[in-house]
This record gives C-alpha cells, structure tokens and sequence, in this order.
C-alpha cells in the first residue's frame, strides 16, 4: 500500500486483500483491545454518513483510541475558505491518520500525496468507497464460503455508484461474472466496462430486473440511486423508482442467495424483504466494524498478535 494510506481498492493486491479479511475475521472474535492506546485518529466527513464513519470511530474506540474530527463540514474554517489542503496540513499535526469522506472525487488521493499522516478514503465523489469494499467482500466470503466464480448482480446506480465501482476493481482476482442492471441513464461508465474487458471480468448488462437474473445470482447488490449526484433534479424523479426489490420476486431464488446493500435504502428494497433470510445488509453494515479494524491497523502498521 503506497505512503501507508488506503485511497483506492486497485492499489491493493489479492494476498493484502486476503490478509485484511483474515484481520477482519480475528476483530470479529476480538473486537475489544488496547491496541490503539495512546493514538489519536480523525474522522472528517465532508459529506453526510451514518454507517462509516460511526464504524469508523466504533472501531477505534474498541480498540482504545481516541477520535478527533467533524461530521458537518459547515461547521470548521472550510465554512470561511480554508482549502482542503490547510485542513489537511492542520489536522496532521494533532492525528496519527486522518480518515476523510469528501465530494470531490479524487480529493483522497490529493489528501494521501500532501499529507505526513496516513490517510483513509471513506468515499470519495462518485469515484470510491475502498472500505466499503473491504466489508462487502468480507460479507460475500462469509456468506458464500468463497470469493471465486461468484455471480454478482449490480441493480441501480452504477454510474454514480461508487460502491459498486470499488467492488468490480476488488473482485478481479476472483472470476467473478457480473451483471448489471440499469436504466439508460445510469449505466455503468464505459471506464468499469473497459476495465472488466482490460482483467478478464466476465459481465453482462441489462435494463430487465427479472426472475431468471434474480433466480442464476449468488450476489444480489442493491443500490441506492444518489439525489445528491444529480445536477437535473427532474432525471432523478424520472430514475429513482425504476427498480424495487420485493420479497415475492426471491421465491426462485438460491438457497445461498444474499441480498447486500451499502445502504441507506429509500425505495429500492421493499420492507417486505427485511424478514428474508437471504436479506443481509445489516448484518453487512455490522461488519464494516470489523473490517476497518483491519484497516486501521494496516495503514497504522499495527501488527496483531493472532
Ligand atoms: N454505506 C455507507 O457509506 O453508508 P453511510 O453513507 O451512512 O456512511
């Protein structure tokens, strides 16, 4: 991993990223340790969450950290003009790493290239969402046993989704088939297709969120599709209720069929599904904790004591 930072999931290679999901494992059965005792990590979020950044400081805190940082951008001298750079620069001075979320796509890796602490993207614009993937894959192999010859289906917003971009780059190790399933006006960009066609990923696109998709899939990743990535408001009311997801159309599904999404969900998998057993996406998000426990420690340098 270049300058010990986590920007982007292609940096990685497969032995890290077994070696993360084995760490994440172990944090799985030893969540609570002093391991960060004495470091200072900062948490800056630019643009809204929930899940990451609560996982994120959830996870220094169980491992006896302590958190610095903001929620809300508005709040900091970002408000009065500071540029990224200036908070970079400062926020070093008093954090070990700085995880950061920010709207600007490549905004971490310019984080990552200026900065003297380790830097972690939690998302970057409609680029990345490295950590993400590191929970999502460490989902799939616990639910699936594997990570190889998996069929994956990607429903919703691959352009702007940069969930589902992330995870394509991660799973190019593990011959995977893809499908993806959108409207016309978000489809995956041609750069994850070409990439797919550059590393021998397997894939297939479709507007038709049928059965027989739903029915051949061992991976069922839904999206959100993002209000805040539309600069035409009236698109995003024509595309967000294209697809939903409803517990009627899983009964054809594999046994071994689960159902992920980075959430937050607004229509695109009905209430009806949460029952499912085949519904996973909480217990997902519950293992981002683990995950960026793992991620944590590598960029730290931190070795466990397995
Ligand atoms: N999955 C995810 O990134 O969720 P948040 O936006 O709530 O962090």
């Amino acid at each position: 991993m270049e300058n010990k930072s986590f920007v982007s999931i292609s940096e990685l290679t497969k032995e890290e990223i077994l070696s993360l999901l084995d760490d994440a494992s172990y944090f799985e059965s030893n969540p609570n340790q002093r391991i960060l005792e004495g470091r200072v990590l900062a948490t800056l979020f630019f643009e809204p969450s929930t899940r990451t950044r609560l996982s994120f400081e959830t996870a220094v805190n169980r491992l006896g950290g302590r958190i610095i940082g903001f929620s809300d951008a508005n709040t900091t001298s970002s408000s009065k003009g500071e540029s990224l750079k200036d908070t970079i620069m400062m926020v070093s001075n008093y954090a070990d790493c700085i995880i950061m979320r920010h709207y600007l796509e490549g905004a971490a890796q310019y984080a990552s290239e200026i900065s003297p602490v380790s830097i972690v993207n939690a998302g970057d614009g409609a680029n990345q969402h490295p950590s993400q993937t590191m929970l999502d894959l460490y989902s799939i192999y616990k639910t699936q046993g594997t990570l190889e010859n998996l069929t994956i289906t990607l429903v919703g917003d691959l352009k702007y989704g940069r969930t589902v971009h992330s995870l394509i780059q991660a799973m190019r190790f593990f011959n995977p088939t893809f499908v993806f399933v959108a409207c016309d006006e978000l489809r995956m960009p041609d750069e994850y297709k070409d990439y797919c066609n550059e590393h021998g990923i397997k894939y297939v696109e479709t507007h038709d969120f049928s059965e027989e998709v739903i029915n051949n899939t061992d991976i069922l990743y839904m999206t959100r599709v993002q209000r805040e990535r539309f600069t035409d408001l009236m698109e995003y009311e024509r595309v967000k209720n294209v697809y939903t997801l409803r517990n009627s159309m899983l009964s054809g599904s594999k046994p071994n069929l689960r159902i992920l999404h980075p959430l937050p969900r607004v229509s695109e998998i009905a209430y009806d599904c949460d029952e499912n057993p085949k519904a996973y996406y909480f217990q997902q998000a519950k293992n981002g904790l683990y995950a960026r426990q793992a991620i944590i420690c590598k960029v730290l340098g931190i070795k466990l004591d397995k």
